[in-house]
């Protein structure tokens, strides 16, 4: 067995074989889904051939699926479980939200707690306006810019993802909420400067993450994205962060690290603490727009904006474990895990390269050809499931503050295995 081409259709089919003799259990779980949800699947980007685990549960760093096979989880769900899979001190707050009442049909106490944190936090934002994903926040603060501005288009970037209806993968996907969209290269100031010089009386927004977290975590220049800041300033265009991912970064998020600031930013997956969220906000002269005292504010609705449990569990989550000192230790930890990987991937035989910032990272294969590229990635994430690690199968690894050092050396150690296997044999 081998990642080298010649072998690699023929390995393939054995480690998917012994993936499915593991997972037996799994695999029925998809077929009684598949009667009531389509595919089996309600979260699309769950899906991975040849069927995705039915976990059961988790605990710390660890997660156990349907057959009873357990795995140290180096996914920490797409980013936004940061706290691991247990946490007793986010278990207290929910449950004392919950005992004192929820679903209270008004204004409480804890969403303006939270709502004050993070807007000490991020100097982008002097008011909020929270949601229930950050799909919601992204659609929201292009709203907000359009009808702020006056205007209708909206540069986003190839590769960017902003949530189920705002994707850019593969151009203007077909569920994308039907706005006036410009997609440019991303990490190209040349293009956007371009763009502007035809069009910037109609940009409303340019909608950017700082790092692309599903674009395979390709980190944007500060170049880029300073150029984005000056011509937003020129022309009069908001300048959106997305940092639902790279809020993780610093206490101010990404903008904090780079040390620019958009006019909006939104915020989503870690500061729910571990419940549903989603936030976007920004200057006052944009946010107060929503203020529903005013005649002619715009309205912003959602029965579970501000519910109890949410808000709860994000102010425990962010006074309690998203500290500027928790969150410069996740970081610095993240880029010495990347580095390791890299060093272990170059020593042993250059198959793959890891790209990313601080704690989120993505696994890339390095190969020309496209299918060869998925191949030799699925190889090596059913090797490393085999051998107990879990990660996404598009190669995404989000550290959580449950992954310590020995499951971070387990992972490497296991790495090396899968790899050092692939050679000798090929040497054979
Ligand atoms: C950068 C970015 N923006 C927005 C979203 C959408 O957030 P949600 O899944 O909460 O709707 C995601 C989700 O992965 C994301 O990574």
């Amino acid at each position: 067995m081998t990642f080298h081409a010649d072998t690699l259709t023929a390995d393939l089919t054995r480690a998917e074989e012994d993936f499915r003799n593991r997972t037996p259990k799994s695999a029925e779980a998809l077929a009684r889904a598949s009667r009531v949800l389509p595919g089996g699947n309600t979260r699309s980007s769950l899906w991975a051939a040849p069927y995705p685990l039915s976990i059961t549960g988790g605990a710390g760093c660890r997660i156990t699926d349907v057959d009873g096979n357990t795995y140290t989880d180096f996914l920490g769900e797409f980013t936004a479980g940061i706290f691991g899979h247990t946490c007793p001190s986010l278990e207290k707050a929910v449950t004392a939200a919950h005992r004192g009442g929820f679903g209270l049909s008004s204004h409480t106490p804890y969403e303006v707690a939270l709502a004050e944190e993070l807007a000490a936090r991020f100097p982008s934002i002097d008011q909020l306006r929270f949601t229930n994903s950050g799909t919601e926040a992204n659609v929201m603060a292009l709203t907000a810019a359009r009808l702020v501005t006056g205007r209708e288009r909206v540069m986003v970037f190839a590769g960017g993802y902003h949530g189920g209806v705002l994707t850019f993968g593969n151009g203007n996907a077909p569920v994308n909420v039907p706005f006036d969209f410009a997609i440019l290269p991303y990490n190209d100031p040349q293009a956007a400067a371009q763009e502007f010089a035809k069009s910037g009386d109609r940009i409303a927004a340019v909608l950017v993450e700082p790092m692309q977290g599903a674009g395979g975590c390709n980190v944007g220049t500060s170049e880029f994205l300073q150029a984005l800041r000056d011509l937003c300033d020129e022309s009069g265009a908001l300048l959106i962060f997305d940092e639902v991912q790279t809020a993780r970064m610093a206490p101010g998020g990404a903008q904090e690290r780079l040390g620019i600031t958009p006019d909006m930013t939104t915020l989503g997956k870690i500061f729910g603490g571990g419940l549903a969220f989603g936030a976007f906000g920004g200057k006052k002269a944009v946010m107060a727009r929503f203020d529903p005292s005013h005649p002619d504010a715009i309205p912003h609705a959602g029965t579970f904006n501000n519910n109890r449990l949410t808000m709860a569990a994000g102010l425990e989550a962010i006074r309690n474990h998203l500290t500027p000192d928790a969150l410069a230790a996740l970081y610095e930890r993240g880029e010495a895990f990347r580095a390791a990987l890299n060093d272990r991937f170059a020593a042993q035989g250059g198959w793959f390269h890891v790209t990313g910032m601080g704690s989120i990272m993505n696994i890339h294969a390095t190969a020309d050809d496209s299918t060869l590229r998925r191949d030799r990635l699925r190889l090596l994430h059913f090797r490393m499931m085999e051998r107990g690690y879990y990660f996404a199968s598009r190669g995404l690894i989000a550290l959580s503050f449950a992954v310590g050092e020995e499951e971070m050396g387990g992972f490497l150690d296991a790495l090396d295995a899968v790899l050092r296997e692939r050679q000798a044999e090929r040497a054979t």
